[in-house]
């Protein structure tokens, strides 16, 4: 448990539910510090929490009976903090205090309608009837004593649960899922109302105990940061630079497929405005060396990622020369961690063999995340606080082998060139349009056939971009975006106009699965 910066502090238990990081996410949006925990975390552990406010138990796939079911510990009942079970973690208090949990007869998935029946806690300020989401099997038939129902629904008639006097609270739905009306309000209730929290989680405080937990780590010492100019690494080397100016040692390698002008960027955006120490490698020749001749994308990603850390590392050697380079600093995120603590973690991450661009394991340094306790999206308030350009915190997301996977067919200077102008329209194009941020990747492709054209009296025979655009949560799967012609037609016509050696656009309307994002 890591709550420095906070007075106050939720727990969350993990049971599995897929809507976890959900719950985390709610609970943070009303300034609240909370961690996802997992199932077997004891009363003793908790209790070491001096800024405990409250506990939520998650929703989960087993059903309290089944052989093998997470249990909790029934001294948490005992630690005198207000306690929320959402559906699973309802059943589990039930189970555990003396009620009863029957299977029902069916499995009840989707909306319902909640009617309220008292409205002093939990339910507070809300109208009589709701919208809620549900998802279970399994549901409480009969309550423990002390307890008395406050919601229902036609089917369920202990739709929301307390024991008013030890504070403990139930719902069968999900008030995490933006399908339940008002299920926000509900999680700002429990927190508020029956946690007494006062929302003091903010990014200016995360900024300055940040700072601190850096510089009592690192002390005077060196960290090594590789920067790739994606907002994780952007805003962890900032963050770091803050703390402890130019001990922080960065290394921006540049792999020969970078999108246009990249390189450039980040050296004007971190050396000249942030004044980072920033070690800029231009290994493009060597990699283009190394892709020379290679059409398989997996042999293009295992080249490229291969090369990248024996780059990483001469340079790391060479600045360990410098001495006193004991840490590296890496852009971990929250989902990354709660992953590697809970029982079945979440889902939605992108697959991990798509972390190429990751770094060296064997490096002989002690890890310094200063964003392992953050999402995305807190990534982008933190990088806001300190000042980075919307324009590296909004990039779309850039694989680590960058251009390689979007040129089919063999990778050479000549075609990095036709695609680095043909992105780099595309990019120009989506912005002008208002449409970068909402979508998630919108880039070129260079498809290795060449077709007929014709241009003023000639006859051309020439390269096809394949233009994608995709919206998506989290990669795993994805929506073509249904672009405005008029923007298809300004991409098309800039392309061919502007690009030389491409006379053909086609726009790719295939969504993923079965598709993938990338085509390579
Ligand atoms: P696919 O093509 O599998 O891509 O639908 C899903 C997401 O992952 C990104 N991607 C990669 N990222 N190294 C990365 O760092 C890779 O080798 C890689 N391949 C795909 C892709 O851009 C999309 O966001």
């Amino acid at each position: 448990m890591q709550e420095a910066y906070t007075k106050e502090f939720i727990a969350i238990l993990d049971y599995g539910s897929q809507y976890n990081q959900l719950i985390a996410r709610r609970v943070r949006e009303n300034n609240v510090y909370c961690e996802i925990l997992p199932p077997t975390t004891t009363a003793e552990q908790l209790k070491k929490s001096k800024k405990l406010k409250g506990i939520i138990l998650s929703g989960g796939p087993a059903s309290v009976y089944a052989e093998g079911a997470p249990k909790m510990d029934k001294e948490i009942f005992e630690i005198g903090v207000p306690i929320l079970g959402i559906c699973y973690g309802m059943q589990l208090i039930s189970h555990t205090l003396g009620g009863k949990v029957t299977k029902a007869d069916k499995r009840e998935y989707g909306l319902s309608k909640l009617l309220i029946k008292d409205f002093s806690d939990l339910l507070w300020n809300l109208r009589s009837t709701l919208d809620v989401w549900m998802s279970h099997g399994d549901q409480v038939t009969k309550l423990p004593p002390g307890f008395e129902p406050i919601a229902y629904t036609m089917t369920c008639p202990f739709g929301a649960v307390r024991n008013r006097h030890k504070k403990i609270f139930g719902v069968q739905f999900h008030p995490e899922v933006v399908h339940t009306q008002n299920g926000k309000d509900i999680i700002k209730n429990f927190l508020i109302k029956i946690c007494g929290c006062t929302g003091d989680w903010t990014m200016k405080a995360y900024v300055k105990d940040a700072m601190d937990n850096v510089k009592k780590m690192v002390g005077d010492k060196k960290v090594l940061c590789g920067l790739s100019g994606g907002v994780d690494s952007s805003v962890a080397a900032v963050l770091i630079h803050k703390a402890i100016g130019d001990n922080l040692h960065c290394v921006f390698v540049n792999n020969g497929v970078l999108r246009k002008n990249e390189e450039d960027e980040v050296l004007k955006t971190f050396r000249d405005g942030f004044k980072l120490n920033l070690h800029y490698v231009d290994a493009s020749e060597r990699f283009l060396n190394k892709l020379k001749g290679i059409t398989n994308p997996e042999e293009k990603r295992k080249i490229i990622g291969g090369e990248f850390i024996r780059v990483f590392e001469e340079e790391a050697k060479r600045l360990e020369g410098l001495g006193g380079m004991e840490f590296l600093a890496q852009g971990t995120l929250y989902p990354d961690v709660i992953e590697s603590v809970s029982t079945k973690g979440p889902s939605a991450v992108i697959k991990s063999h798509h972390n190429v661009g990751g770094l060296p394991k064997d490096l002989k340094f002690k890890l310094i995340e200063p964003l392992r306790e953050l999402f995305k999206d807190e990534v982008r308030v933190l990088g806001k606080e300190l000042k980075i350009p919307d324009e590296i915190l909004w990039r779309q997301p850039f694989p680590g082998p960058g251009l390689a996977v979007r040129i089919l067919g063999e990778v050479n200077k000549e075609n990095v060139e036709i695609l680095k102008n043909a992105d780099h329209i595309i990019t120009e194009e989506i912005k002008k349009a208002g449409l970068y941020r909402s979508i998630w990747q919108s880039f070129g492709v260079l498809l290795p056939v060449k077709t007929v054209g014709v241009m003023g009296d000639e006859r051309t025979y020439e390269n096809v971009i394949a233009l994608r655009a995709v919206e998506s949560q989290d990669g795993m799967t994805a929506d073509w975006v249904k672009l405005p012609y008029e923007v298809l037609n300004i991409i098309s016509s800039r392309i061919v106009n502007e690009v030389r050696g491409v006379n053909r656009v086609v726009y790719d309307i295939s969504s993923k699965p079965p598709s993938t994002i990338e085509w390579e």
